[in-house]
């Protein structure tokens, strides 16, 4: 099968004929119909993180179930399907007591050393990113890391699911959990932030203010249901989003990843208030804030947050109903659809901050 191979770090996408084993145990294989762009890709592409190359990068894929292995219950060929990279063995401590997010053997999806790769290229194993690889036609997963998703749903916004949804909305639901009535601001609108967005709006926040540099970004972002706009590039945001919610937020977002607008967002707080940090942080990145005047007097709390504490399926065939009923926006999250050959490309426009979810829709 076709699949944008990443052959190292700072290396362009190059799409190459890969070799696909046969689906073992409880793994499915799936007919790739749309996969999305997320910036996690694109950190692991320019700087590495630490995941083994070549890798097959891509993981926010809906698609078909094409064939399932012989211990696979929940999934027949023909199946409408969303892969989503929470990694969780099912039976840990942290996936029995509902935190999937937080399982302690999230190798257990994997195939181990002593087997065939699921994927290789001329011989050599190809890495799939967070365990699905998903810049390919076809991808061949754990049951774990399936959903079903409705028929009714197109699959480029299917694939959103996966990722940019349940880490965005989720982290507003699940992680804050936000309360009717609170006020919220966002650092950072592209695919991810429009989620957390939007999922403060139907928690109920009575004010969500979207902080980005792109004035676009802003427009978008009032799309999601964001009451008031803050354009990082005209002053300080900070003080821009404590005037706005009268003396600072209950709850802030990081979306992007970077240290600067990680302080940005704890000192933008109100007394109490909590920072959630989800955008990838380069490695080394400090916290650079004054421990008893930003943190310990005003009783702030940081957290750091992963995939939205989500528990995949509970919350993706939620947010694909709330879709169908017109109450959650998916329409809007899909800026491009591109081909497999497309990806370098579009992830340069993503850097300039010009898309807010590009989706390879053509294979
Ligand atoms: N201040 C405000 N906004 C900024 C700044 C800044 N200093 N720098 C960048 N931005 C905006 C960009 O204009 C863009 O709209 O942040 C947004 C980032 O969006 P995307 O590039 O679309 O990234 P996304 O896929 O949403 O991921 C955001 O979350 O899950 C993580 O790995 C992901 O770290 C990434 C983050
Ligand atoms: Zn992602």
């Amino acid at each position: 099968m076709k699949a944008a191979v990443l052959e190292g770090t700072g290396q362009a996408f190059t799409v190459r004929d890969v070799q696909l084993a046969d689906p073992l145990g409880r793994e499915v294989l799936i007919e790739v119909k749309a996969s999305g762009l997320c910036h996690s890709d694109l950190h692991v592409a320019s700087n590495g993180a630490g995941f083994p190359m070549p890798a097959l990068l891509g993981h926010e894929v809906a698609g078909v179930v094409a064939a399932v292995g012989p211990d696979v219950t929940e999934f027949s060929p023909g199946d409408h399907v969303v892969a989503s990279p929470i990694s969780s063995c099912g039976h840990c401590t942290g996936c029995l007591t509902g935190r999937p997010y937080q399982c302690r053997a999230p190798q257990e999806t994997q195939r181990t050393p002593d087997q065939a790769p699921r994927i290789s290229l001329g011989g050599q194993a190809l890495t799939q990113f967070i365990g699905i690889g998903g810049f390919a036609e076809q991808v061949l997963v754990h049951e774990q890391l399936v959903v079903g998703v409705s028929k009714d749903i197109p699959f480029d916004r299917a694939a959103l699911l996966g990722c940019g949804v349940v880490t965005g909305a989720g982290a507003a639901i699940n992680s804050a959990r936000i309360r009717p009535g609170d006020t919220v601001a966002v650092i950072g609108c592209g695919g991810v932030g429009l989620n957390v967005i939007q999922g403060a709006v139907l928690a109920g926040a009575r004010r969500v203010v979207a902080v980005d540099l792109q004035p676009a970004k802003l427009e978008l972002a009032k799309k999601f249901g964001a009451t008031d706009v803050v354009n990082a590039g005209d002053g300080d945001a900070v003080q821009a989003v404590q005037d706005l919610t009268g003396g600072g937020a209950d709850f802030s977002f990081e979306v992007i990843g970077r240290q600067s607008t990680a302080e940005q967002a704890v000192r933008m707080l109100t007394v109490g208030g909590t920072a959630l940090l989800i955008g990838v942080q380069k490695p080394g990145n400090r916290l650079d804030l004054d421990l008893f005047g930003e943190i310990v007097l005003p009783q702030r709390r940081i957290v750091g947050v992963a995939m939205g504490s989500t528990s995949p399926h509970r919350d993706i065939p939620m947010y694909a109903e709330l879709y169908l009923q017109g109450r959650f926006n998916l329409d809007d999250l899909v800026s491009d659809r591109i081909t497999l050959d497309e990806i370098g490309q579009s992830y340069q426009l993503l850097a300039g901050g010009a898309v807010a979810r590009a989706v390879v829709t053509k294979f």
